[in-house]
C-alpha cells in the first residue's frame, strides 16, 4: 500500500480496541501517509496520547481548547487537509452524535467539518450493535454516504460471544485503500460531468383526489443522486414524490405524472453526460381525467389506461454521446429479460433487481442488483446497503464515459 501524499486522519474513541488502533497508524505511517491523530477524552483513559504521538510522529489533539505546542492546525484546516478520516474504534456514543449532528469535542467537529470520505469501524457490545437506535443511526449516516464496516463476530470484551469485535487492522487498512480508491469530491471520478437522475414513482391523476402509483420509495435513485455528488458530478434530479430530504448539492426537479418527468429529462438531456433511469415510471395513465371527483354508484367503475411515452426508449433513439442507464425489475428469468430491455431501448448498462425477494428491492434500504453491460458481461453487486450499491453503479458510469476533450 503506497499512501504517499495522503493525509488520513485517525478519530479514535473511548473502547478497548483502541490498542489495535496503534498497529493502524503505525501501519499507515509506514505506508507513506501523514498521519493526524485525534482522540476523545474517553479514549485517552485506554491509550496516552503520547503512545500514538509516537507512532504517528505528529502531535495528537484530544481537547478542542487546549492546544498543544506543535498543534498548529485547527479542526477546519485538519478537515480540509484529510484524505480520509478513519474512526476506530467508534463507539454507539459517537455514532449517535455524528447522526444527531452533535459537535461537542474536536473529533465530531473536526468529522462535520471535513469533505473527505469517513469510514466508520464500530466496535462495542453486541446488544449494543443490534439495539435499534445504534442500527438506525447508522442506517441514517450511510445513506448520507459514510462508510461502515462490519465488525467481526467473536469473544468480546465484556466476556460476551456475538458481534461487535472491531475487526484485524490488516481487514481495516484494505478498507482504507478501498475507500481511498474512491476518490473524494474534490478530485472524483466525476468531477466535471453532469448526471441526470431519476427516482421515484409517478402519480398519474384518476380524479383530483385519487391516482394510480407504485410502491418505488425513491432510496435507489436518490442513492445514486448522493453518489453521483459524491464523486464531483453536477447531479440533476427529476424525482417523483416521496418522503426523502433532497440530496444536498444536487438540483431537484419535482415533477408527478410520467408525462412531466419526460419533458423535464427532455429539457437537461442535452446537458447531460450521462442519464440514469432509476424512476418506477408508469406504464400507464387514466385515459379520461376526471376534472371532479367520481362520485360511487353501487356499480362497477371502469377507468380506461393509456400507455404512457417510455421515456427511457426515447432517450435511446435521441441520444448521441450520452451514457444511458435504465434499471429492470424482474421476477424471472432476470439477466435473459434485461438484456433484452437493453438492447430493445440502446442503453449502455441495464440494472436488473429480482423483485419477488422480499429482503430487497422496493422501500427497503438494501439491495443486490445484477449490471449487465452491452457486450454481455454482467457484475452482482451482492446484497448491500443501496448507498454501496449506487457508488458500484457510479464507477462502472465513470469508467464507460468517453475522455473529456481538452
Ligand atoms: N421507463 C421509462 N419510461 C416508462 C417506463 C419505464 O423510462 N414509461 C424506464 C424505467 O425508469 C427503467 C426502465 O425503463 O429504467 C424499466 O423498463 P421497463 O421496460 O418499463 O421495465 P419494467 O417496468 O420492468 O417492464 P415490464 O413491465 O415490461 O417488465
Amino acid at each position: 500500500m503506497n499512501l504517499e501524499g495522503k493525509t488520513i486522519l485517525v478519530g479514535v474513541t473511548g473502547g478497548i480496541a483502541a490498542y489495535k488502533t496503534c498497529e493502524i497508524v503505525s501501519h499507515l505511517r509506514r505506508s507513506g501517509a501523514s498521519v493526524r491523530v485525534v482522540m476523545t477524552e474517553a479514549a485517552t483513559r485506554f491509550v496516552a496520547p503520547l503512545t500514538f504521538r509516537t507512532l504517528s510522529g505528529n502531535p495528537v489533539a484530544y481537547d478542542m481548547f487546549v492546544e498543544p505546542d506543535e498543534w498548529d492546525v485547527r479542526h477546519v484546516s485538519l478537515a480540509k487537509a484529510a484524505s480520509l478520516v478513519l474512526i476506530a474504534p467508534a463507539t454507539a456514543n459517537l455514532v449517535g452524535k455524528l447522526a444527531s449532528g452533535i459537535a461537542d469535542d474536536l473529533l465530531t467537529t473536526t468529522v462535520m467539518a471535513t469533505r473527505a470520505p469517513v469510514l466508520i469501524v464500530p466496535a462495542m457490545n453486541e446488544a449494543m450493535y443490534l439495539n435499534p437506535i445504534f442500527q438506525a443511526n447508522k442506517a441514517k449516516l450511510e445513506a448520507l454516504g459514510y462508510f461502515f464496516m462490519t465488525p467481526d463476530t467473536g469473544h468480546l470484551a465484556c466476556g460476551d460471544v456475538g458481534i461487535g469485535r472491531m475487526p484485524d487492522p490488516d481487514r481495516i487498512l484494505q478498507e482504507v485503500e478501498k475507500v481511498l480508491s474512491m476518490g473524494d469530491r474534490k478530485d472524483g471520478i466525476l468531477s466535471g460531468r453532469t448526471i441526470l437522475v431519476t427516482a421515484g414513482p409517478t402519480r398519474e391523476p384518476i380524479d383530483p383526489v385519487r391516482y394510480i402509483s407504485n410502491r418505488s420509495s425513491g432510496k435507489m435513485g436518490y442513492a445514486l443522486a448522493n453518489a453521483s455528488s459524491e464523486a464531483g458530478a453536477r447531479v440533476i434530479l427529476v424525482t417523483g414524490p416521496v418522503a426523502l430530504p433532497d440530496p444536498p448539492g444536487c438540483q431537484v426537479v419535482k415533477v408527478e405524472r410520467a408525462e412531466e418527468m419526460h419533458r423535464a429529462v427532455l429539457e437537461y438531456f442535452g446537458q447531460s453526460d450521462c442519464v440514469v433511469m432509476a424512476a418506477a415510471v408508469a406504464d400507464y395513465t387514466p385515459a379520461d381525467y376526471a376534472a371532479s371527483k367520481i362520485k360511487k354508484t353501487g356499480g362497477e367503475l371502469t377507468i380506461r389506461l393509456s400507455p404512457t411515452v417510455d421515456i427511457l426508449r426515447d432517450l435511446g433513439a435521441r441520444k448521441k454521446n450520452q451514457l444511458l442507464v435504465g434499471f429492470a425489475a424482474e421476477t424471472e428469468n432476470v439477466v435473459e429479460y434485461a438484456m433484452r430491455k437493453l438492447r430493445e431501448k440502446n442503453l449502455d448498462i441495464i440494472v436488473a433487481n429480482d423483485v419477488s425477494r422480499r429482503d430487497s428491492g422496493f422501500e427497503s434500504d438494501f439491495n443486490e442488483v445484477i449490471m449487465i453491460f452491452r457486450d454481455g458481461s454482467t457484475i452482482s453487486s451482492g446484497r448491500m446497503p443501496k448507498i454501496y450499491i449506487a457508488r458500484q453503479i457510479i464507477a462502472e458510469i465513470a469508467k464507460l464515459l468517453p475522455e473529456k476533450e481538452g
